[in-house]
């Protein structure tokens, strides 16, 4: 059975530059790099690349990057009969800045991502229907993800919800249909109000939201590794050292291994720890997609 991943996907505009200009200011990059991105599509290639079948449900322009898009999908044996380009829009594009410490900013310009619509999962619905997870994000229209996660419950399959971009403009009764919510630490604090600087704070930030009756919230907190709370359980894993270079995309690392890896065998916990090590690996390469491991590289590490 395949995991289908409903969501975005951008075209990567990446800076490597020790400084970020201020207003009025131009400065000098080190290096660029073009690739492809967009949370849910890094998502996608995240899991395929370990060996699920996936399917991915996006939206493109019809523009110079239609094109590298798809058959970028289909180089990492993504399906891709459910990406479909719409006219008169741009496809999407992320700026992105990466500095000396290798922390990242981005500005997205969703495009065609807006143009991914209820409608569209309704049309795709016995193919979806059919699968064993789905996977969503919030770079596509919040109609959608909740159209998505109804669909999920409706057909009895799990709902994977990764709320990044965060915004407080999402319905969190949503959030608690869905089997796992998973946030960083800076989206934790957008969607709860409350500071999440230590371990304790994160916990009475998870509270807020499991007190809503959230299944199961994940929290990565990047090199800190990440939080696991079910009920009363509640386990705190810990990510490898390693020299990053880049933590662009470390979070769909993160999202598509835990899905593939949960697909297996249904072990929440193997899960997380398989997804922290796949996405601690991908910050010590360039770019989103371009630093994702193949399994084989993976198992070998
Ligand atoms: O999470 C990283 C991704 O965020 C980038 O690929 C960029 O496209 C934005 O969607």
């Amino acid at each position: 059975m395949e995991i289908a991943v409903i969501g975005s996907s951008m075209v990567d505009l990446i800076a490597y530059t020790d400084e970020v200009p201020k207003a009025g200011e131009t400065l000098e990059a080190k290096e660029f790099q073009m690739g492809c991105g967009g949370k849910g599509a890094n998502q996608a290639v995240a899991a395929a690349l370990l060996g699920s079948e996936v399917m991915m449900m996006a939206r493109v322009g019809d523009d110079a990057f239609a094109d590298n898009t798809i058959a970028n999908f289909q180089s990492f044996g993504v399906n891709t009969d459910h990406v479909e380009k719409v006219s008169g829009v741009s496809s999407g594009v992320a700026p992105i800045w990466v500095d000396k410490d290798s922390q990242n900013r981005i500005l997205i310009i969703p495009g065609a991502n807006k143009h991914l619509l209820p409608a569209d999962i309704d049309a795709a619905a016995d193919r979806l229907g059919k699968a064993s997870m789905i996977i969503l994000q919030l770079e596509i229209p919040l109609e959608t993800v909740y159209h998505a996660i109804d669909f999920g419950n409706t057909n009895g399959i799990p709902v994977i919800l990764n709320p990044a971009p965060a915004t407080t403009a999402l319905d969190l009764d949503y959030a608690c249909k869905c089997d796992f919510f998973v946030p960083n630490e800076t989206e934790l604090e957008i969607l709860t109000g409350m500071p999440v600087e230590t371990e304790e704070q994160i916990h009475a930030a998870a509270d807020i939201l499991l007190n809503k009756g959230l299944k199961n919230l994940v929290v990565t907190m990047g090199e800190k590794g990440a939080l696991w709370m079910h009920g009363e359980e509640t386990g705190h894993f810990s990510a490898p050292s390693v020299d990053a270079v880049d933590t662009t995309g470390a979070g769909d690392a993160f999202i598509g291994c835990f899905a593939h890896s949960l697909s297996q065998d249904g072990d929440i916990q193997r899960a997380i720890e398989q997804a922290i090590r796949y996405a601690s690996h991908s910050v010590t390469g360039k770019g989103t997609q371009t630093s994702y491991a193949s399994a084989e590289a993976f198992a070998a590490l």
